[in-house]
């Protein structure tokens, strides 16, 4: 789905071409990638140009990503969904220099607002690296629970790494933003 968010401090919008060069530049530090899942390291510009391309047009909601473009600084990161076999998963990362700020905690409580508002999912999941104190911080704070450990593939470590699985319900989320 193409779908702008309006935040009170930056915008969440679409992918675009133009995207490619600061995604390279900030997915190409193992502090960003090493933390995810599913991006390599190094990370190259074609590879940033390659997953530009996979953002085809009418994507469903569970496919949906979200770009984060802070007014004067351009493209900060990205909040997206993907499908996982137990329902929608959603991911996250912010360039190095903008880590600390609150950012990630707006983002993605704007991209859960409009997610539980535009499909009728009862459950999201997400997750994060062991070491991952800041991610686990987020989720903590916006009402992810943890529902076991397992041993996700970390494909910039090339390695298996030990992954704490968390999960977020409709109605602990819509109790919150009451
Ligand atoms: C993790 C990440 C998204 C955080 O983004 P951010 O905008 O800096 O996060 P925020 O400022 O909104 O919130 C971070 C929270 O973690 C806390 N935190 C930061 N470092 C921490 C640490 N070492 N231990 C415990 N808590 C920590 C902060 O205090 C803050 O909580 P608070 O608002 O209650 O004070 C960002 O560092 C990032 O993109 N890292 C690399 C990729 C990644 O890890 N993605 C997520 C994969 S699960």
């Amino acid at each position: 789905m193409n779908v702008t968010l309006q935040t009170a401090g930056f915008l969440l919008r679409p992918a675009q071409v133009g995207d490619a060069e600061p995604i390279a530049r900030y997915l190409n530090d193992l502090d960003v990638s090493g933390n995810l899942a599913r991006v390599p390291f190094p990370y190259h510009l074609a590879d940033a140009k390659a997953w530009l391309r996979s953002r085809v047009p009418g994507l469903p909601a569970e496919e949906t990503n979200l770009t984060i473009e802070l007014p004067g600084e351009g493209l900060a990161g990205h909040v997206g969904f993907h499908r996982g076999p137990q329902g929608p998963i959603i991911g996250y990362w912010l360039g190095k220099p903008f880590w600390g700020r609150g950012i990630m905690t707006a983002a993605v409580t704007a991209s859960l607002d409009w997610f539980f508002d535009a499909t009728s999912h009862d459950t999201i999941y997400s997750g994060v690296f062991h070491f991952n104190a800041a991610s686990l911080a987020i989720q903590r704070k916006l009402g992810f629970t943890e529902t076991g450990r397992s041993q996700l593939l970390c494909l910039a470590r090339n390695a298996e790494v030990e992954h704490i699985d968390t999960k977020l319900t409709r109605s602990v989320w819509k109790a919150r933003a009451q």
